[in-house]
């Protein structure tokens, strides 16, 4: 029986995958792999790797997590280095968890490899830090894959209220129940958000809005895109260090 490692490929830029990830990487038999923000890491692995995609496109699985899982862990009967590679970080909504919890059940041997995740390191490529001094003092990292008026919703809006950051992943289809939601529980209509599409890839941009105006301004970025929602927002405004040299490179070599 092989041996699973449960692995981050961080946000896009090639350059934030850990040294760890990458040495499995270049060891992998095989790699199990979703819609990557940066496909070019598979081009690390040895010859001879087997890739299976088990991707998601607009949300949607190609293969049910059941199936996933089972693929792992069939994997691991056929060969010794199985890479299961993940957007980001394998447990920020990446349901790594429940991969582990199938191959523990039954008797794999695995390890997580930790990724740096798309929800603070997006935010930072676009000049927001995701807490600051006298601006922040915590922040949260949730879904906005729930729709908002959703019975039996699962998210404690009425916890947001105060002016802690909230990062939005897998939100843009409901960025308007979204806004709407927190101008409901009481956030000022003209509270900062900004979204952020394709963050820390050449393609990336952030919009910045209110939560009034954000859908209007926002609602054709394409995916993957994250929202965050915060005064943090507005220190964009001196720390945009990633977009301004990506303006000025692009203009270096026009
Ligand atoms: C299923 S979640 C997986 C998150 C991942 N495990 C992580 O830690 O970043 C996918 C969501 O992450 C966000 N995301 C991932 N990569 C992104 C990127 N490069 N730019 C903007 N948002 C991104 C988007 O909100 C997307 O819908």
């Amino acid at each position: 029986m092989g041996k699973v490692y449960l692995t981050g490929a961080g946000p896009g830029d090639i350059e934030l995958l850990t040294l760890k990830a990458a040495r499995v990487i270049k060891e992998a038999d095989v790699i199990i792999y979703d819609r990557l923000a940066n496909p070019e890491i598979l081009q690390m692995a040895k010859n001879g790797c087997e890739f299976i995609y088990v991707g998601k496109e607009d949300g949607k699985h190609i293969l049910p997590q059941e199936q996933i899982n089972e693929v792992i862990y069939k994997s691991a009967l056929r060969y010794d280095v199985v890479v299961r590679l993940k957007g980001g970080d394998p447990f920020v909504f990446g349901r790594g968890g429940e991969e582990g919890k199938y191959l523990f059940e039954r008797g794999v041997d695995f390890e997580i490899i930790p990724g740096i995740t798309s929800s603070i390191s997006v935010p930072a490529y676009a000049g927001i830090p995701v807490t600051h001094r006298g601006v922040s003092v915590s922040f949260r990292v949730v879904t906005g894959h729930e729709a908002p008026n959703k019975e039996a919703s699962q998210i404690p809006w009425e916890n947001f209220k105060t002016d802690d950051t909230i990062v939005f992943l897998m939100g843009l289809h409901n960025l308007q129940q979204i806004a709407q939601k927190l101008i409901e529980i009481g956030k000022p209509k003209d509270f900062p958000v900004a979204v952020i599409s394709k963050g820390t890839t050449p393609e990336q941009k952030t919009v910045v809005g209110t939560l009034e105006n954000i859908y209007e301004k926002a609602r054709d970025l394409p995916t993957p895109a994250l929202i965050v929602v915060g005064k943090v927002v507005n220190l964009r405004e001196s720390l945009n260090w990633f977009e301004k040299s990506a303006r000025q490179n692009a203009l270096a070599y026009a």
